[in-house]
């Protein structure tokens, strides 16, 4: 069988389940604005929107890598904008582009944040680190939902506004205190404007990556190469022979921006591949007191 013959609005119509997800496109026609494109899981995104038929504006403060993926990809489908999350005229400029340059907005995937300074006590947090993460993190969030809201509404478009938070707003795990309170706040607003906007046929999500060893990982963590990473997180995941990458997150991300998740809203799609569902520290402590008997 010609296979692009799968492609054709008819096929489409009377097989949308046997059309692999590969062929298919799931955003022909949709713009979406990614925060955060230019990096990691943004960029992943971006590449898979393209892919899937989208029109993308990249918004991000790493200028130099913002631009070299758009000549990547194409001016065709996306252009880069300077953008502050944390600065509500960037947010509005941001968005106030794609529509002039795309039409409208359909997607807000607000993803850009940062780790902060690494402290692990609660003693060490000042009023600077909470602020400068609290202010991306977070207020970024309220700025990226409210200017995606203000164009959508009165243009009725069924939108989806996703929000990446984190396995910290399931979890304790490793994450500083400041970062996790941010996205544990990322997570209510989710929620509570869902219901908001739940009335103009706009969902609102959350996806919740698990470690990755990102440049927000490693400059955190001070991890000097991806495979050593990769290494910590195949060891410490539970899900054995498998390892989560930003392709991934960026795949749960397409689902809940497209058509196919049109009833989806009020989720927070945790992919950490089980990780949050068991504490190990019962086991550990078993090992350590009875080490012949090993667990
Ligand atoms: N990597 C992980 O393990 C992990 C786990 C859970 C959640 N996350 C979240 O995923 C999102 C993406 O991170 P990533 O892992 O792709 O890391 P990354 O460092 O590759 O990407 C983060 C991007 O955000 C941008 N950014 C930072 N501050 C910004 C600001 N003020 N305005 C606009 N852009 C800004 C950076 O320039 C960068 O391009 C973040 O919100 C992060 O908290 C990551």
């Amino acid at each position: 069988m010609d296979i692009s013959s799968l492609q054709s609005p008819i096929a489409k119509k009377l097989f949308p389940f046997f059309i692999s997800s590969d062929l298919r496109k799931w955003l022909e026609d949709k713009v979406a604005l990614i925060t955060g494109g230019a990096s990691g899981i943004g960029a992943a995104t971006v590449r898979l929107f393209v892919q899937h038929g989208a029109k993308v504006t990249i918004a991000d403060i790493q200028d130099n890598l913002g631009t070299s993926l758009v000549q990547e990809i194409g001016t065709e489908h996306t252009i880069f904008v300077h953008c502050n999350v944390a600065i509500e005229s960037d947010v509005q400029y941001a968005v106030d582009a794609t529509v002039a340059k795309f039409g409208k907005l359909d997607i807000m995937f607000s993803n850009a944040g940062i780790a902060g300074k690494f402290t692990s006590s609660i003693l060490d947090v000042d009023y600077d680190i909470i602020k400068n993460v609290l202010d991306v993190n977070t207020v970024g969030a309220f700025f990226c939902a409210k200017h995606a809201a203000k164009v959508m509404i009165p243009t009725k478009i069924k939108g989806s506004i996703i929000f990446t938070a984190s396995s910290a707003t399931v979890i304790c795990a490793i994450a500083p205190h400041a970062y996790a309170a941010s996205k544990c706040a990322v997570l209510g607003l989710s929620k509570n404007i869902g219901v908001e906007l739940g009335k103009y046929g706009i969902k609102v999500n959350c996806v919740s990556p698990h470690l990755i060893s990102t440049p927000i990982v490693m400059d955190a963590l001070g991890i000097v190469d991806r495979e050593t990473g990769d290494k910590w997180s195949a060891e410490g995941g539970i899900l054995k022979g498998v390892l989560l990458d930003e392709e991934e997150i960026a795949k749960a991300v397409l689902y809940l921006a497209s058509d196919d998740s049109k009833y989806v809203s009020g989720i927070n799609l945790v992919l950490d591949g089980g990780y949050s569902t068991t504490n190990p520290t019962l086991t550990e402590a078993y090992n350590k007191l009875f080490p012949s008997k090993n667990m």
